[in-house]
């Protein structure tokens, strides 16, 4: 065995890999369900990035105006700029509802309306009637939702006794004949390694927002279980596609949610306008992300930014109630004293465009079972093998991702993980035969890397990719900066086969954590800029300067990135345009208008 390594030995039903709120609703839902599972996390559950999210859960309600889950289906497959998978879209809309009741019963501490309803605000793309109106169906915590509903699904895994593997870092899947078998994993406290053998291994990892300089992401979101993905030979979907979220702290790039302009906030430019009103005459300040990131960095570009570098814009909530500040708004009030230095009360907030969300990932159906392309099935399900929450992409988000959507996503596809691992999987079947040497490749990797001892630093290496990224794959792209990416990727990625890895122990190696998390980073900012530079149209969050139009007869499918002794392969999937239920399936496909 490579380093002469000794390996624990582990034999559950399911192994899930990450605890935000993905993770854990799956754990317990499995759990429920007489499935015996282990959840590993590289961080404590409740520091989990899912912690971060701030302005709520969207779920047509109808608490606080009319509202129904197709005004909501429709939404999500408009904002997705049509790449979504229209069959997962209706999953993920229709089951919001009784979803978010789940939460509320499980303890949840919603706000509230006046009649005791869970209070819903507005949030950018959330429409009544097909885009006609505005509706409010983003289900709100204050501004700390992504906090309240973490607490509240780890008491209920703690509850249900779920089995929790804590500061366990996981290296690698176990493959073996196109089947993931289980994971390995270093615990970070005694520094031993483990092999979670298991029916099914669930990856709930999150996304890879770290590849950034600037970004909303906790520094934990590297992405971990998209790169054993990629080194299982298997491939990425989507990854060109990378959400800006438009209001992050200027310089900080701490979020300030967009509950602040649903809750009556705009922004401005240096001539004081309120510019949205040109870019998205109907919407303004509440239109999609991915338009209103770019309005702002056109305004810069223009010259018309704020600040002395003209290099930002402003958000405004001073004309606001202080007492709505306070009650609906703390967290960010909070945040932009600290990060800003800015009373919200009394001066707008600096902001501009940050790295917030991965459309892309692990491609699976809305049963959560990751896929791939084999011989000639876009859909071939890979046995053993599970994606959930940010790190997958199934596709429910497309090219752009509506905000309150994600702790959706997360709660919603965690059940449904759970929901088929218990029509898959009896309790305590035996595992099928692991080869002597099935860890091999993975602990020669790790072990190489702990024993590196090359000239440049695991931060200089991560500083130089971050910026690659920052300035190659950004808000507007071009051939000509996405081919200079994929070059300047290309040599920090092989530079890395010279870092160096001061500290060789196995107890908290902090240098060794980062090393391992920059070796994942490195593989999806480039095939993120491969992907990029690959789709030669403009869509949702991907906009080309050079091809500045949708273009649906070309480029109306997924992408799908593998990574080849280190070369991009891509080849595609088509996009669901088909919905789940009889009342359009019913429909002559000759006579359907899709
Ligand atoms: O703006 C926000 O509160 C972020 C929400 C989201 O990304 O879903």
């Amino acid at each position: 065995m490579p380093g002469n390594y000794k390996v624990i030995e582990h034999s559950y039903d399911v192994v899930v890999v990450g605890a935000g709120g993905a993770g854990l609703r799956a754990t317990f839902g499995m759990v429920e369900k007489g499935l015996k599972t282990a959840c590993l996390s590289k961080v404590f559950p409740t520091r989990s990035h899912t912690v971060a999210a701030q302005g709520g859960i969207s779920a047509a309600l109808g608490n606080m105006g009319e509202d129904h889950w197709r005004f909501h289906m429709y939404d999500t497959i408009k904002g997705s700029d049509w790449l979504g998978d229209q069959d997962a879209i209706e999953y993920m809309c229709r089951e919001a509802i009784p979803a978010v009741i789940e939460l509320e019963h499980y303890g949840v501490p919603f706000s509230r309306t006046a009649e005791g309803k869970i209070y819903q605000r507005a949030f950018g793309g959330m429409t009544t009637h097909y885009g006609k109106g505005q509706a409010q169906r983003t289900c709100a915590a204050a501004d700390v939702t992504g906090h309240a509903i973490l607490h509240t699904l780890y008491q209920q895994a703690l509850k249900h006794q779920a089995e929790f593997f804590v500061e366990y870092i996981a290296l690698d899947l176990i493959m073996q004949d196109g089947e993931c078998r289980g994971v390995l994993a270093w615990c970070l406290e005694d520094g031993s390694l483990h092999l979670f053998k298991a029916h099914m291994t669930v990856l709930a990892t999150g996304g890879y927002g770290r590849s950034y300089f600037s970004c909303t992401s906790a520094h934990t979101v590297t992405g971990d279980g998209n790169a054993m993905v990629l080194r299982a030979g298997l491939p990425l979907q989507d990854m060109e596609f990378v959400q800006f979220h438009p209001t992050g702290i200027y310089g900080a790039g701490c979020l300030i949610t967009e509950g602040v302009r649903g809750e009556g906030g705009y922004l401005t430019n240096s001539l004081g306008e309120r510019f949205m009103e040109r870019y998205a005459p109907s919407a303004k300040d509440l239109a999609s992300r991915d338009v209103v990131s770019r309005a702002i960095t056109i305004e810069v570009n223009e010259g018309r930014g704020v600040g002395p570098l003209k290099d930002h814009a402003y958000l405004h909530i001073e004309h606001l109630d202080p007492a709505i500040i306070y009650e609906r708004l703390p967290g960010i009030a909070e945040t932009a004293r600290i990060f800003a230095g800015v009373d919200v009360t009394q001066q707008p907030i600096p902001i501009l465009p940050t790295v917030h969300y991965n459309m892309g990932g692990i491609p699976t159906n809305y049963k959560a079972e990751v896929v791939t392309l084999k011989d000639g099935n876009p859909d071939s399900v890979v046995p053993g093998l599970m994606a959930i929450g940010e790190a997958a992409c199934v596709s429910v988000h497309g090219a752009n991702r509506l905000g309150s959507n994600s702790l959706l996503d997360l709660v919603v596809f965690g059940r449904s993980a759970a929901i088929r691992c218990h029509e898959l999987i009896k309790s305590g079947a035996k595992m099928k035969p692991l080869a002597a040497d099935a860890c091999d490749q993975a602990l020669t990797r790790f072990d190489a890397i702990r024993h590196a001892s090359g000239s440049r630093s695991t931060a200089e290496i991560r500083l130089e990719m971050q910026r690659t990224m920052q300035s190659k794959a950004a808000v507007f792209r071009t051939a000509s900066t996405l081919n200079e990416g994929k070059a300047q990727m290309a040599q920090t990625q092989a530079s890395f086969a010279d870092v160096r890895v001061q500290d060789k122990s196995l107890i908290w190696n902090t240098d060794l954590v980062e090393t391992l998390e920059l070796d994942n980073l490195l593989s999806q900012a480039s095939v993120t800029l491969h992907a990029a530079a690959n789709r030669q149209e403009s869509r949702g969050g991907h906009a080309r300067e050079d091809f500045p139009q949708r273009d649906d007869e070309n480029w109306l499918k997924h992408t799908l990135t593998w990574m080849q002794q280190g070369e991009v392969k891509i080849d595609y999937r088509p996009v669901h345009l088909y919905t789940l239920t009889d009342e359009v399936q019913a429909i002559p496909p000759k006579e359907r208008v899709y």
